[in-house]
């Protein structure tokens, strides 16, 4: 028997409640009927998230210092780009249109909720397939269905006036950093390995987004492309003092060779074992998953509440030779993806090398200078000059460009080599072995990519916040990352109490502090209102401050009562907001 949990479900519909009257975040367009997959964020949603930015900053760029910079490119982009990206050949979705009344669905949701099995690995032939052996129906109409078909997921546009100038908004930030990467290695003397950041607006024109802001057309996404050398990803030690600050983490890791077996259960890795083990195959991935971790931790969320699941190959993106997303448990929709984490190889420098002509390589020099020996091939030059006149220079040259091991296989095979057009005979050709000095390599970069949807760790936050405490709401969201900071209340509405409350709360706003004042009803009742939207501390100034200049802060969690000098308010609320304890405050 399957028990429904009921307090789950109802949360879900809480949170969405309560986002929508208190102005955290509702559907957009509401007066016009409202359009699916666009969101709004009210007040406390912009606050939110400004917030939840910030933090991401903090730790993917801040605490990376000098490893990554930040950087802001055009949501529009021209077509040639998305060409270079593979979007426009690969990012789909498999549709099916019924054939009475028209409607389109996204045809592995549809299997999956009629047959219950994961259709996402799928082909759209095989999804064909299985419509047509499960006699499955338009769940509108009844009607029958259309072969499957693919669905770019790219929102088109044209650029200026010209129809044939086609744009697309993108959907990733990442094509900004892929274009610009020489640039900004230029900028940042060279350096390797460079990490660029960028935190930006995307849409996906997504088939039938059904799951309010979790799916959304238009989002906000925070990404880091972080280039390194792939034949030194340790940079000579430095990858080495990068981990010494997360290794003692574990990594949950649901691996894709169990997923095949049908496990379900994630195993624990440390950081260095599952890079040791060749679980996580580039080193900086299991870095910046470890980065991951405590970042959604200090959201709020348990680590037994998350774990990576390695996506199968059929699962990837075109782009990715190894890919996990970061799954967070939440109420009624349970395993969330938060974040991806693709290892990009030399996959996007490539192709924009390819199609812009432009040279992406970088040079690294070798810390000392490497002999090797090579092999080069000799042809006599006096006898091509006689043999071939007006031709002997373009031969010569193209006998340069030769690669002395196919030349040898020539040799062996037919006894000439053949090069522009000519046969030059064995007795005339020579490989010698020379020992050369090389003071570096030139390569592509490889990539590996952290990628996080912001509005979805909005709601994330939210679910793991939501409490019910004598029969109030209590959102217990992380000091740092609460909307308003802070709420001062005149404890009546004694002209005193009100002049100095008033008084406070602008030297807080000053102070650079989101901070609310109330004198609306009970004193009750006003607690309760701030509680229901996480402001983490009240200020309440009461008749007590007239005698001895004190006044009572209030901890959202605990309910707990201390009493501050009016002089320290400043640094109580500071402290508080750092994590501090109410007891600690009453010692400044
Ligand atoms: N850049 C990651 C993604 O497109 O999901």
């Amino acid at each position: 028997m399957t028990v429904v949990n009921r307090f789950n479900e109802d949360k879900y519909d809480k949170i969405m409640e309560l986002a929508k009257r208190r102005g955290f975040f509702w559907p957009s367009y509401e007066i016009y009927g409202g359009v699916a997959g666009f969101y709004d964020l009210g007040p406390l949603g912009v606050r939110m998230k400004d917030k939840i930015i910030n933090l991401w900053r903090n730790y993917f760029v801040v605490r990376q210092q000098p490893l990554v910079v930040e950087i802001e490119t055009p949501v529009i982009g021209p077509s040639r780009v998305y060409e270079a990206s593979g979007h426009l050949e690969h990012f789909t979705d498999p549709i099916v249109e019924c054939t009475k009344c028209g409607r389109k669905f996204r045809a592995d949701h549809l299997i999956e909720d009629v047959l219950h099995v994961n259709a996402e690995r799928l082909s759209p032939e095989e999804m064909t397939k299985l419509i047509r052996e499960h006699d499955i129906r338009c769940p509108a109409c009844g009607g029958i269905l259309s072969e499957v078909k693919k669905f770019n997921l790219l929102f088109q546009t044209t650029i200026g006036p010209y129809a044939q100038n086609r744009g697309f908004l993108r959907p990733e930030a990442a094509q900004g950093m892929f274009v610009n990467f020489k640039k900004v290695y230029e900028v940042m003397r060279q350096r390797l390995p460079l990490g660029i950041a960028q935190i930006g607006r995307v849409a996906r024109n997504e088939i039938s987004p059904r799951q309010g802001i979790i799916r959304l057309r238009e989002f906000t996404i925070a990404e880091i492309e972080f280039f390194f050398d792939p034949e030194d990803p340790w940079h000579e030690g430095l990858l080495d003092e990068m981990l010494a600050r997360v290794e003692h983490r574990k990594l949950r890791i649901l691996r894709a060779e169990a997923k095949k077996r049908d496990e379900t259960k994630p195993e624990e890795f440390g950081v260095r074992e599952a890079i040791e083990e060749k679980v996580i195959i580039t080193p900086w991935l299991a870095y910046w998953m470890a980065v991951a971790r405590d970042f959604i931790i200090e959201l709020g969320v348990d680590y037994s509440d998350m774990y990576f699941e390695e996506k199968l190959p059929e699962e990837r993106a075109h782009y990715a030779a190894q890919t996990f997303d970061q799954l967070v448990r939440v109420s009624r929709l349970g395993w969330l993806e938060v974040s991806g984490h693709a290892y990009r190889t030399d996959y996007d420098l490539s192709r924009h090398m390819k199609y812009s002509g432009k040279d992406l390589t970088v040079f690294r020099q070798f810390k000392e200078p490497r002999r090797i020996r090579k092999k080069i091939v000799l042809v006599n030059p006096a006898w091509v000059g006689r043999t071939f006149k007006s031709k002997a220079k373009e031969i010569l040259g193209a006998i340069k460009s030769l690669d002395a091991n196919e030349v040898e296989r020539m040799l062996k095979e037919k006894g000439v080599i053949e090069v522009s057009g000519v046969t030059i005979p064995a007795e005339h050709v020579k490989i010698v072995e020379k020992e050369e000095k090389i003071s570096g390599r030139r390569f592509l970069p490889h990539v590996a990519e952290p990628s996080f949807g912001i509005e979805r760790l909005i709601f994330v936050v939210l679910d793991k916040a939501y409490r019910e405490k004598e029969g109030r709401v209590v959102l217990s969201i992380p000091r740092r990352i609460a909307p308003i900071d802070v709420a001062v209340f005149p404890l009546v509405r004694d002209e005193r109490l009100v002049k100095i409350a008033k008084d406070v709360w602008r030297r807080l706003i000053e102070a650079g502090y989101y901070a609310i004042y109330d004198d609306d009803g009970s004193i009750g009742r006003r607690y309760a209102r701030i509680d229901e939207i996480g402001v983490p501390l009240a200020i309440t100034v009461d008749h007590a401050t007239l005698e001895e200049n004190t006044v009572t802060i209030r901890d959202r969690d605990t309910w707990r009562q201390v009493r501050v000098h009016l002089n320290k308010i400043e640094e109580a609320v500071r402290m508080f907001l750092q994590g501090a304890e109410p007891d600690l405050l009453t010692s400044i």
